[in-house]
């Protein structure tokens, strides 16, 4: 069960926000009533919502999933393997330390985006990316496992972060779609498969029995709704055009 997010506004400046995508570029005042919609549907999941203030300085900073790992037993501040989103780490350190959490970071040399975590029960996939190196992974790997949780690496070599191509939807189920499918150490899954035209929708996030689903993608809801899960759709379309995903836009724990 989670019971809290944080997540943090969307600023002006999000339009110099990285991108490969190809989409063009977001529409800021879109993105916040978006933004506000993915707040309501964490709330109506009964998630309790800190929602940080906008920071201009760092256009890329409403993916607030990749600055900090927050797990039952601790919160990790990453060390964001972006030049330019590095600095989000600050303001997301102290906001985190209200939760009384025990505080662990990853350091230089080893670098780590939180998009790149996938947790499955007590195991924590790791994507191995141009963001996160091995050193992180090791890092996080020594850190999870004082408190009793374990990691594996999964190199990347297709997608932006280990999350972009695949979700853990709790119950064994694991929404993954291109390489992912036939990985070996996925194989343990019940596996649904995204198809490439869908793949974005290989993104959601499990929340309390609910799935936050992106609006859209209908061949990967209707099987996601055959297998029995709850869905709120939420339109992401501006925060998609910056490579980003649902999961990217909150820390829940
Ligand atoms: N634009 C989100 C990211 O590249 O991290």
């Amino acid at each position: 069960m989670f019971t809290k997010a944080v997540v943090k506004r969307p600023c002006r400046n999000m339009v110099k926000g990285i991108s490969r995508a190809n989409l063009g570029k977001p529409d800021y005042f879109l993105a916040i009533k978006q933004h506000g919609q993915y707040v309501k549907a964490l709330e109506s999941c009964g998630l309790d919502v800190t929602v940080l203030e906008a920071d201009e300085a760092f256009a890329d900073s409403t993916f607030i999933e990749d600055t900090c790992l927050v797990t039952p037993s601790c919160a990790v501040i990453t060390n964001p393997g972006a030049e330019t989103r590095n600095g989000e780490i600050h303001k997301v350190r102290t906001s985190m330390e209200e939760f009384g959490l025990p505080m662990e970071e990853i350091q230089t040399p080893g670098t780590l985006d939180g998009g790149d975590v996938m947790m499955a029960g007590n195991h924590y996939y790791v994507g191995l990316s141009q963001r996160t190196n091995r050193e992180g992974f090791e890092q996080l790997r020594s850190i999870l496992k004082k408190y009793k949780m374990t990691a594996s690496a999964i190199p990347l070599t297709t997608v932006l972060h280990l999350k972009t191509g695949i979700s853990y939807l709790e119950n064994n189920y694991l929404l993954a779609h291109g390489k992912f499918l036939t990985l070996p150490e996925f194989q343990k899954f019940s596996i649904l498969p995204v198809d490439e035209q869908e793949a974005y929708a290989a993104n959601c996030i499990w929340i309390n029995d609910q799935v936050i689903w992106p609006k859209g993608f209908p061949k990967t809801k209707k099987m996601i709704k055959e297998k029995g899960f709850n869905i709120i759709e939420v339109d992401v379309s501006e925060f998609r055009k910056l490579d980003g995903g649902l999961s990217c836009l909150s820390l829940r724990f």
